[in-house]
């Protein structure tokens, strides 16, 4: 499902006019953690983030579209694909575990809704 846009500025363009990846890595983050507490109804933090494809170069005024997929659900944890396209031509993806935590920061179960 779609997540979230953002449209690459001036001030996210690198020295050789590609979009700065430490950004599109805030991004994903972001985006990855929406989705995340979501779907959990949980508050989220991050534990892993798999190996990291940036596929194509992604310019000034690029609109930037976020999905993600759930690959699967744990007792705790919650495991997806979270990919970025530009004018229908992907250009990111990674795959990412969030956990749903407490108040203080532990794990804490996510209540899943029932499969339809
Ligand atoms: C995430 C955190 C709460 C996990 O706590 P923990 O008591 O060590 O939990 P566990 O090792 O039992 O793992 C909890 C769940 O995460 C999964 N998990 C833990 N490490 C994992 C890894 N490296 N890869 C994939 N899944 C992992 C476990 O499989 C488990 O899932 P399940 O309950 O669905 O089966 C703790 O490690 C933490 O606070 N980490 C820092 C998080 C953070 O600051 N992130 C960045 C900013 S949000």
């Amino acid at each position: 499902m779609k997540v979230t846009s953002k449209i690459c500025m001036t001030k996210d363009v690198g020295t050789n006019g590609n979009l700065f990846g430490g950004n599109m890595l805030a991004w994903m983050d972001e985006a990855a953690a929406i989705f995340a507490q979501q779907i959990t109804g949980r508050n989220v933090v991050s534990v892993r983030f798999a190996e990291i494809i940036f596929k194509k170069p992604v310019r000034q005024d690029d609109i930037i579209e976020f999905y993600c997929e759930k690959i699967k659900q744990g007792h705790t944890s919650v495991t997806f694909d979270i990919f970025a396209v530009v004018k229908d031509e992907e250009v990111f993806r990674t795959e990412c575990t969030f956990v749903a935590v407490d108040n203080n920061g532990r794990k804490t179960p996510i209540e899943w809704p029932a499969e339809k």
